[in-house]
């Protein structure tokens, strides 16, 4: 059986290509550039999908905590073109193709709801609207709507990814050498919430979405255990053996990296993965201690 990843050269994609490979999988990557085992977009669109392919996901994002991009209309307009035209060229190839794949698996992220110190989320929470990246995750999701004339029995899933953990991307990368050297701290206030799951949790929340046919609809991609940026800062520097006494200010992320990607750090929503665990999923690490200890090891 073959997976089409589109954006799997990326820190979840990569992780997600290893593990279906090591269980029998052919992966065939989509990337703006070619390479073995890697199609273009632009391939893609003109020869449709692959033969055999039997699940379809899409990862394809440009970073929004890319240090090297200022907030702006033109980094507005690529975080949304390389999410929903990438989302519409999986949608459009599933679409039109003679044997269509049997799921689709596609990706938002918790930015859909409104970050709020009491209120929990769950899929079925409305959310959406609130600001620039709510909008961008409800349009993220829109974007996957299959064209009238295809095949009505691919399943689909969405997985709203929270804050990946892992050692090789995304924030412990960045974090990794400033706590390791004892330069950690709680960011702002420390009391926002910190939706976040281990890196072979995501893995395992899409192979479950790719591999188990009851499973269809939206999946909160974060960790059972609900927890704050203080109590991450805690477990992570005690896990690396560590102190963690250098806060960093709210109004110094806020000038170096504007107030929307600020906010994502500074604001946090509480979110549960209602239906994730519902559908049967069972995390390798479902709390933070454990996350931590395996991400200092
Ligand atoms: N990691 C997290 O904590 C997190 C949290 C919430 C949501 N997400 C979302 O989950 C998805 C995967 O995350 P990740 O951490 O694996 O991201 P990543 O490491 O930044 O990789 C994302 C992929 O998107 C592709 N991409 C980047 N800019 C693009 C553009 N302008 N046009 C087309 N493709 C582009 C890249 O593929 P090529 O360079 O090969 O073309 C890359 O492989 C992303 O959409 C991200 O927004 C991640």
């Amino acid at each position: 059986m073959s997976v089409l990843i589109g954006g799997g050269t990326g820190f979840i994609g990569r992780n997600l290509s290893k593990h279906l490979k090591s269980i029998g999988y052919d992966v065939i990557l989509v990337s703006r550039r070619p390479g073995p085992g890697i199609i273009t977009w632009k391939n893609l669109k003109q020869n449709g999908l692959p033969p055999n392919c039997e699940a379809v996901v899409g990862l394809a994002g440009e970073n929004l905590m890319n240090p090297l991009k200022r907030w702006g209309p033109s980094f507005e307009k690529e975080l949304y073109d390389s999410r929903i035209k990438t989302t519409r060229t999986l949608a459009e190839v599933i679409s039109k193709a003679d044997n269509p794949p049997k799921v689709f698996v596609s990706t938002s992220a918790v930015g859909y709801y409104p970050p709020d110190p009491e209120k929990e989320y769950t899929e079925e929470s409305p959310g959406g609207n609130h600001d620039f990246l709510a909008r961008l995750a409800a349009d993220w999701e829109a974007a996957t709507k299959l064209s009238p004339g295809a095949k009505s029995a691919i399943r689909h899933s969405i997985v709203r990814v929270g804050v990946v953990l892992g050692r090789d991307g995304g924030m412990i990368q960045q974090c990794y050498i400033p706590f390791s050297l004892g330069l950690g701290g709680r960011i702002g206030s420390g009391k926002q919430w910190f939706p976040w799951i281990h890196i072979s949790d995501i893995v395992g929340i899409y192979k479950h979405a790719i591999t188990n046919p009851k499973v269809s609809g939206v999946l909160n991609g974060v960790a059972p255990e609900h927890a704050t940026n203080k109590d991450f800062t805690s477990a992570f520097a005690k896990a690396l053996h560590r102190p963690a006494v250098l806060p960093v200010p709210g109004f110094m992320m806020k000038l170096a990296l504007g107030d929307v990607r600020a906010n994502v750090i500074l604001e946090g929503q509480k979110v549960t993965p209602k239906q994730t665990l519902d559908s049967g999923y069972e995390y390798e690490f479902p709390d933070l201690q454990s996350a931590c200890i395996q991400l200092a090891s």
